[in-house]
């Protein structure tokens, strides 16, 4: 049968290669390794910016002159609490869900709290914003603590987003060091152009919803170990190959069982990730300062007999290789890897709102249908 309504377009898996916008906010060279943000370099950023600076640039296209960065970071530190009520909500979720889980849950039910904005109202849109860049963390630091039976910690307004963050999980002001180290973190993982929960954000924010929306949407896709979840994975994988002797069979045997290995690969890289290298000068940075672990070591000769065999298929290490030992170094449980990159990547979700709101037509793709031809219904004693 004809097919009218068959699009001219051929079908694309996971839509690969095929532009799903126009956006100013990130560009990437996966050929050569590069990564900008609206324009600058992450090395650069990395190095010389904040994660507040960094996320009012990639919100509002530039960065900020010092009255306006002042007035962003106050804002954000401001809006940090979170209603009592959400607090309570929280308390009756399943201790043993994963946190990814409870912040999807949570930003949910924030948009309950902060009801009929009118996105089409750049000051309301302005506070949406601030609130969701500013409570994830308190989310994330309180179900880390209330899950063990710990209160809640209050956020301590004289520290920066990032350091108040291991403040609240941690009931102790970090140093210097580690508070830096976790705000470049974050900077890594603000932004990362068009990955699936970014798309995520623009197909929810595209039919209007509001921004609580769209960031638990973005949540939910980041969730997947195809996506965020891959840094635990790596960390489970790292603990499970044991020893550096030991990386080869366990490689081989992997392989052989065509397992994918957490940490490796990428859609737009085809050379090392950029925020890799960052992040593995970071690892250094720590481990020169506090010590190693034999997970390192591991780490670094996966990546050499990974290169040997997979470097030419242009599989090398992704931004969650080195990320989970950071963190496991800075003293973060496994399972708060995940929603710590919804913590850094809820600026990126938001600046694509913003972005996909000024030119907005609601996503609706095409199909091809291969199902069935148009067929009788059969009664149930005639099947
Ligand atoms: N380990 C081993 N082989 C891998 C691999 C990995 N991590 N990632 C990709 N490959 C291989 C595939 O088996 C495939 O080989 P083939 O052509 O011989 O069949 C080829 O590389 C292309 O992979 P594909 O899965 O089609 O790439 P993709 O662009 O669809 O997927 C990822 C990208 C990130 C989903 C994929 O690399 C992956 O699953 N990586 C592990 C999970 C991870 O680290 N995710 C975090 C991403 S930031």
């Amino acid at each position: 049968m004809e097919n009218n309504t068959e699009p001219k377009i051929p079908y694309v898996p996971g839509l690969a290669g095929v532009p799903a916008a126009e956006s100013k906010v990130c560009d990437i060279d996966g050929q050569r390794g590069i990564l900008f943000y609206r324009g600058y370099a992450i090395e650069e950023l990395a190095e010389k910016s904040t994660f507040e600076e960094t996320s009012y640039m990639l919100l509002n296209g530039q960065l900020p002159q010092k009255n306006q960065l002042d007035q962003f970071s106050h804002d954000l530190v401001h809006h940090r609490r979170l209603k009592y009520k959400l607090i309570d909500l929280m308390k009756t979720l399943p201790e043993s869900g994963h946190p990814m889980d409870a912040l999807m849950a949570a930003v949910g039910a924030l948009g309950m709290f902060y009801p009929h904005i009118n996105i089409m109202n750049s000051e309301e849109r302005y506070g949406a914003t601030v609130r969701l860049i500013s409570k994830l963390p308190t989310i994330v630091a309180a179900w880390a603590r209330m899950r063990r039976g710990d209160r809640d910690v209050l956020p301590n307004d004289k520290l920066s987003h990032a350091a108040n963050f291991l403040y609240m999980l941690n009931e102790q002001e970090p140093d210097s060091t580690h508070a830096r180290i976790f705000d470049q973190c974050l900077i890594l993982h603000a932004e990362h152009q068009m990955n699936a929960s970014t798309f995520s954000a623009r197909v929810t924010g595209s039919s209007l919803a509001d921004s609580y929306a769209v960031v638990a949407s973005a949540v939910g896709t980041l969730s997947g170990p195809l996506h965020g979840g891959a840094n635990e994975d790596v960390l489970d994988m790292l603990a499970e190959i044991g020893t550096v002797e030991n990386v080869v069979p366990w490689l081989d045997k992997a392989m052989a069982s065509k397992r994918k290995i957490p940490g490796f690969g990428h859609r737009e890289y085809k050379v090392k990730d950029p925020r890799a290298k960052i992040l593995q000068r970071l690892a250094e940075q720590l481990f020169a300062r506090y010590g190693s672990t034999p997970l390192y070591d591991i780490a670094v000769k996966l990546e050499s007999v990974m290169e040997e065999r997979v470097g030419g298929k242009g599989i090398y290490p992704n931004v969650d290789f080195y990320s989970g030992l950071v963190y496991q170094k800075l003293g973060i449980p496994t399972d708060l890897f995940t929603p710590i990159f919804a913590m850094a990547r809820v600026s990126g979700w938001l600046s694509h709102w913003l972005e996909q709101l000024e030119n907005n037509r609601i996503f609706r793709p095409n199909q091809i249908y291969v199902g069935s031809a148009p067929r009788n219904y059969a009664a149930l004693d005639r099947r």
